[in-house]
This record gives structure tokens, C-alpha cells and sequence, in this order.
């Protein structure tokens, strides 16, 4: 426990990735937590709620419930999500209800995406561009922490144990280099920045490891003592234009900008690929 054991802190999303990291970091430090959940009673609520974290329902219907949990907080963390059907109207209309919300809190950390303010023309990071900038022109006090790529996604994307081989397929040409971060370190990074108020200047972009996907390949070949190999996909392997746009962006020269030690400085520990396939003991599964 550290000095900010006083620290109350809320934060939505706790029951998902990036919010449940937030959630560990934060317990790690000592601080209060309460988290703003849609429902009580799910299996990850009560989770939380066994751990001794305080729980405060929330109806991003209903904006007053959002005003009321966040009532007494010495700092908010929020992140939105277009949700299954990929509607950016629907996480700006979130993010809006949550910056509403959060006009009267001292301090805000919102994790965004890499690359949110370079009109990337991607439509899930120009509707968090867009809950960036209402954030702005309603002047609440907030940084911005814009991850890269997630590690996590290789858990569901692209790798593969085929006849005793390593293969990762993704629709990337073979020479470009894509960051990556692990959740935990956001949610570390998060932590730091809800803790320090003064820890990042606006924003900061966040990523732990920057790899071809050969070079993504040999990690997991390495993790797993396995021969690996890679296998560049075309991207109309994509069937929504919205990951076409993103994956077409991951390709452009610069895509991602996120400076990993400046990364390391907010979330010491920091983890590249093959600390996580470590940390984590992930493999691919055997097809
Ligand atoms: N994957 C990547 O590489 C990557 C990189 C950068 C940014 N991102 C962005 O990260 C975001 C997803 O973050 P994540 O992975 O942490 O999401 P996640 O694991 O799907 O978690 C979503 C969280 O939001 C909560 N939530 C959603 N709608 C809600 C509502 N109406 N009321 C209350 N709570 C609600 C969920 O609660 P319940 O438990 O009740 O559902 C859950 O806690 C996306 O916007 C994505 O674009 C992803």
C-alpha cells in the first residue's frame, strides 16, 4: 500500500478488460475503488464485490445514476465501447452519458485509442475521438491514455498450433511493424495517471512492444519451443469495413506513435510480447 491509500476512485468498465487491469493496479496501490456497473448482480460484479470493491449501479439510460456514482470521487476512469455491432454512435452516445457524468470530478482518465487525434478515418477510433473532444469543450479535467494494438487479441486472432507448427495470420504485410500492449499494463498505466494527477500532460500513447508478425510468430514459436512461421493475409479477409479501415491504417507509415519508454516510465514492469506470453502462459490452440 502506498501513499494514495486515501484515493477513491471510480471506474466503469471494471468487470471487462482495460477496467478490471484498472481495478487490479489500483487495488495494488491501496486506493478505494468503486466501480460503476450496469448490473450488481453479474458473476464479474459480485467478483469484484468479494474482493471488498465497492459496487455502484449505473443505467447510461438513466445520466443521474451515472451523476450519483460518481458523487465524493477523487478520480474517474473511463473507456467506451461501440459494443458487438460495432455502432459508433452508440460509444460516443456512452461517452458522452460518462463525461456528463463526470463534469464535477476532480480528475479524469479516459483510455482512448493510439492514433484517436490523427483522423484515421477508422470508425471505432474517430467516435473516441470524438468522446475526447466533447471532453475537451466541456472542460472536464481529463488526460487521455490511448493504447495500441492489444496483446490479448492474438488470444482470438491470427495464431495457431498446425501440425506441430506455430502459424499466425494476419491481414498485415509481412515488414510492418504493429505496437502492442498488454491490458495489464493499461490498466497500470491508467492507475498511475488516476494517482498522479500530474503524471501524464493531456495524453500519452501507450504500447510495451513494437513486431512484425514474423517476428510475432517467433516470439510464440519461442514461448512454445515450436517451429513458427507467418502468413500475410490480404485485408479483404475483413468482412466489416470497420476492421478493413483499421488493419489498412496499421499498414500507413506512421500508424501507431506510442513511445515504449515513455510507456515504461508510467507503467513500470511494462511487459513486451514475450513477457506476456510468460506472464500470461498463453499458447495458441492446436487445430
Ligand atoms: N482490442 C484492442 O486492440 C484495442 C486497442 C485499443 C482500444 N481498444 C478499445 O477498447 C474498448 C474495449 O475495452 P475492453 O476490452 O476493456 O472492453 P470489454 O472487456 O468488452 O469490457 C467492456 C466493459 O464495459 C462495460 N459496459 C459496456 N456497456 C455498458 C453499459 N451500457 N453500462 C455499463 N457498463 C457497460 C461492460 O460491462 P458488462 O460486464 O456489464 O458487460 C464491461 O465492463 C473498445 O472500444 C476498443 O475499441 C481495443
Amino acid at each position: 500500500m502506498d501513499t494514495t491509500a486515501a484515493k477513491r476512485i471510480a471506474v466503469f468498465g471494471a468487470t471487462g478488460q482495460q477496467g478490471g487491469a484498472v481495478v487490479d493496479a489500483l487495488e495494488a496501490r491501496g486506493a478505494q475503488i468503486r466501480a460503476l456497473v450496469r448490473d450488481p448482480g453479474s458473476e464479474a460484479a459480485r467478483a469484484l464485490a468479494e474482493r471488498g470493491i465497492e459496487l455502484a449501479r449505473i443505467d447510461l439510460d438513466a445520466p443521474a445514476t451515472v451523476r450519483s456514482a460518481l458523487e465524493g470521487v477523487d478520480a474517474f476512469f473511463f473507456m467506451t465501447t461501440p459494443g458487438r455491432d460495432r455502432q459508433a454512435a452508440n460509444e460516443i452516445r456512452q461517452g458522452t452519458v460518462l463525461a456528463d457524468g463526470a463534469a464535477g470530478v476532480p480528475h479524469v482518465v479516459f483510455s482512448s485509442v493510439g492514433g484517436a487525434e490523427r483522423h484515421t478515418r477508422i470508425p471505432h477510433f474517430e467516435s473516441k475521438r470524438a468522446v475526447e473532444e466533447y471532453l475537451l469543450e466541456r472542460g472536464v479535467p481529463a488526460v487521455f491514455v490511448r493504447p495500441v494494438f492489444f496483446m490479448e487479441n492474438l488470444t482470438f486472432m491470427g495464431a495457431a498450433i498446425e501440425n506441430g507448427e506455430v502459424v499466425v495470420r494476419l491481414p498485415l504485410p509481412a515488414d510492418v511493424p504493429l505496437q502492442m500492449v498488454a491490458v495489464r499494463d493499461i490498466g497500470t498505466a491508467a492507475a498511475a495517471a488516476l494517482l498522479e494527477p500530474d503524471a501524464v500532460d493531456g495524453s500519452i500513447e501507450i504500447a510495451g512492444d513494437e513486431r512484425t508478425g514474423p517476428q510475432i510468430a517467433d516470439a510464440i514459436g519461442e514461448h512454445t519451443g515450436l517451429p513458427a512461421r507467418y502468413e500475410a493475409l490480404p485485408l479483404s479477409v475483413l468482412g466489416d469495413a470497420d476492421s478493413h479501415r483499421m488493419f489498412e491504417w496499421f499498414a500507413e507509415d506512421p500508424a501507431y506513435q506510442a513511445d515504449i519508454p515513455a510507456t515504461r516510465s508510467l507503467a513500470p514492469g511494462l511487459l513486451d510480447l514475450p513477457g506476456w506470453l510468460t506472464a500470461t502462459g498463453w499458447t495458441p490452440k492446436t487445430h
